[in-house]
């Protein structure tokens, strides 16, 4: 090779190893002259006759057309390393559509460095194969472009993270996998004890209590990229392992806490995007009332109007509610009856007794309930800003089930106002304390160690005197991060007053023995010192999600679960062996008995 240029570094700064000289992808007019070496997966040959066939080489940063005697042995997703020279394609055959189009690579010795085998599918098509296929066979779909550029993606948000956390003094701290049981309230994954038969370790659903335990241990502000395992159900945006960018600072309210997110965040977004985000911030209570929905899309440009003083006096019995919520959508009158009929369906599934519509035309209202509102719909357009073609969606009940079903609605119908990489962050904050209360025990809408907002703490010394609907309304010092109808984050200011503490596992129905039982470390750990902090617990999957554009965080982890919770690659979960349990002191129902020839496998792996 006369022109090895070993210098040469790819688009990420990485150099080609001396096995390799360039990059299969990044040869360009440039290049033509040199003589190059390059490695990487066959993705397509084409056998043109005696002595002239092509392969197209590949590896992450593209493809590179080489000119070969014949393509017999490039059999598709072969590794080769082809050594050849670079020359301007002739003319005709130049192809635009990939960048090396303009090129490639001939006088071509050919070494094939490992023969595959005919794939289950190509790399290219694998977004078209079923889950369970693609996931079998995991390392294929990781060949495509789409799959490199997403774990690319992903190692380059966790730098920025990093990078970030580390300039604002943030020191990264290990936190351990085998735990007692964390409070996030998912079902644990349990870990059974050899040692202490009986016994088992939970995986932490997140490093909640140690992080806090570096607050009491004076570290100040700690991070972590931290994996956390969660048994439930698992959906678009949940997989039972995943990554957060997990934190916690002493001294701090919840400002500071939304600041160094926000600046984390505006890094990584940066780092991807090229632009820095800005952040809006807004009550939880105003969010439910404007969107109906505390993970609301900004980009959808409707908003919910209530408009129960339209209807106050109203001698239409179906608007006769506590509360009656409209929904506006632009330009929305045209559509058809048997949509609305099946929108008022969805309506009702969501909980709502019905769903009335009006079309808005002539400045007055249509709808088969027109002539029940003549007296208030004058007043219904103006207070939901209509104009003529649009269609009015109205749900009168209680308020909680108005502003879910028009927000689920809103959801449903909203377009897009922005352009499609558009990313509206949102600080959600003053969650209320409780998500709901069941026969006078609320259930913590975060976790027990949240800080109930100081303002509404004389609350909670009455509770026995408040009804439901204002033991719901008692706020917390917790906020969530939300983009784009996704909920990236959440977090809280701690308590760290033990009889606030006490106060509060006393209403959720903990029991001071159950609470010392569970968390007696903690309330210990808080006995010696432990100075005011807070945190916040970033999901990294969905983050890298919505930076790639994915819909389903599966697509942003190497090795995922599928729908139903298994990975196909490797078998897990798989049965153990039998004398794995015995020495566990656990039995299977119907698992076999361990026999010698189980001992001797046993005996002889070690893994
Ligand atoms: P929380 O339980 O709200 O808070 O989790 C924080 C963020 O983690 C992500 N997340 C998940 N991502 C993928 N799959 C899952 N199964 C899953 N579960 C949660 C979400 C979520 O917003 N310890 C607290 C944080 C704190 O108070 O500091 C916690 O874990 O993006």
């Amino acid at each position: 090779m006369d022109d090895e240029r070993l210098d040469e570094a790819s688009e990420d700064g990485i150099p080609p190893s001396p096995k390799r000289t360039a990059w299969c992808g990044e040869l360009r007019e440039g290049d033509v002259g040199r003589r190059v070496a390059v490695c990487g997966w066959v993705s397509a040959r084409r056998e043109h006759g005696e002595h002239l066939s092509f392969v197209d080489l590949r590896d992450y940063t593209g493809v590179v057309q080489c000119v070969v005697d014949s393509a017999a042995e490039a059999r598709t997703e072969s590794v080769l390393r082809i050594v050849g020279t670079v020359r301007l394609r002739p003319e005709g055959t130049e192809n635009p559509k990939i960048p090396t189009g303009s090129v490639e690579l001939v006088d071509c010795e050919v070494e094939v460095l490992s023969r595959a085998e005919p794939p289950p599918f190509l790399p290219s098509r694998s977004q078209h194969i079923d889950e369970t296929t693609r996931l079998r066979h995991r390392y294929l779909d990781l060949r495509s472009e789409r799959m490199q550029r997403n774990l690319r993606t992903r190692a380059r948000v966790l730098r920025a993270l990093r990078s970030a956390m580390d300039s604002m003094g943030f020191v990264e701290v290990e936190t351990p996998l085998l735990v007692a049981a964390t409070p996030e309230g998912a079902r644990d994954f349990l870990v059974p004890s050899r040692l202490h038969r009986g016994k088992f370790y939970a995986l932490p659903q997140s490093p909640q209590l140690f992080k806090q335990l570096c607050m009491v241990g004076g570290v100040d502000r700690y991070y972590q990229i931290a994996r956390c395992l969660r048994d439930e159900d698992l959906r678009a945006d949940r997989q039972f392992e995943f990554t957060q960018l997990d934190l916690e600072a002493s001294f701090v309210g919840p400002d500071d806490v939304i600041e160094f997110v926000s600046s984390a965040v505006a890094s990584a977004v940066e780092e991807v995007l090229g632009t820095r985000p800005s952040f809006e911030t807004a009550t939880w209570h105003e969010v439910m009332e404007r969107y109906g929905t505390d993970k609301p899309d900004l980009r959808l440009g409707m908003e919910l109007v209530d408009v129960s003083s339209v209807f106050a006096e109203t001698e239409a019995r179906v608007f006769r509610a506590p509360c009656v919520k409209g929904l506006r959508v632009p330009g929305g009158a045209d559509v058809s009856r048997a949509r609305l009929d099946r929108l008022t369906e969805l309506a009702k599934s969501w909980g709502a007794g019905g769903l009335a519509w009006f079309r808005v035309a002539g400045g007055g209202v249509e709808s088969p309930l027109a002539r029940h509102v003549e007296r208030e719909a004058p007043r219904l357009v103006e207070a939901m800003g209509a104009e003529d073609g649009d269609l009015l969606l109205l749900v009168a009940d209680k308020r909680p089930t108005a502003n879910e079903v028009l927000g689920r609605l809103r959801t449903h119908l909203g377009e897009s106002v922005g352009a499609p990489g558009d990313l509206v962050f949102l600080w959600v904050v003053d969650f209320p304390l409780f998500e709901a209360v069941e026969s006078g025990i609320p259930r913590p809408a975060h976790h027990p160690f949240t800080m109930p907002h100081p303002e509404d703490l004389p609350m909670l010394e009455r509770w026995d005197y408040l009804d439901d609907e204002e033991r719901l309304s008692v706020r917390s010092l917790a906020y969530d991060l939300v983009v784009n109808g996704w909920e990236l984050g959440s977090g809280s200011i701690r308590i760290t007053d033990p009889a606030v503490q006490a106060l509060v596992f006393r209403l959720l129905g903990l029991s001071e023995e159950v609470a010392r039982k569970r968390f007696g470390f903690l309330l210990e750990a808080f006995g010696y010192g432990a100075p005011p902090h807070g945190g916040f617990a970033l999901g990294i999957d969905r983050f890298v999600a919505v930076l790639c554009g994915e819909e389903n965080i599966r697509e942003v982890i190497a090795f995922p679960k599928t729908q139903s919770g298994v990975d196909p690659l490797t078998g897990a979960p798989s049965e153990p062996d039998p004398l794995q349990l015995e020495e566990l002191g656990i039995v299977v129902p119907g698992s076999g008995v361990p026999d010698e020839s189980d001992q001797a496998i046993q005996n002889s792996t070690t893994i």
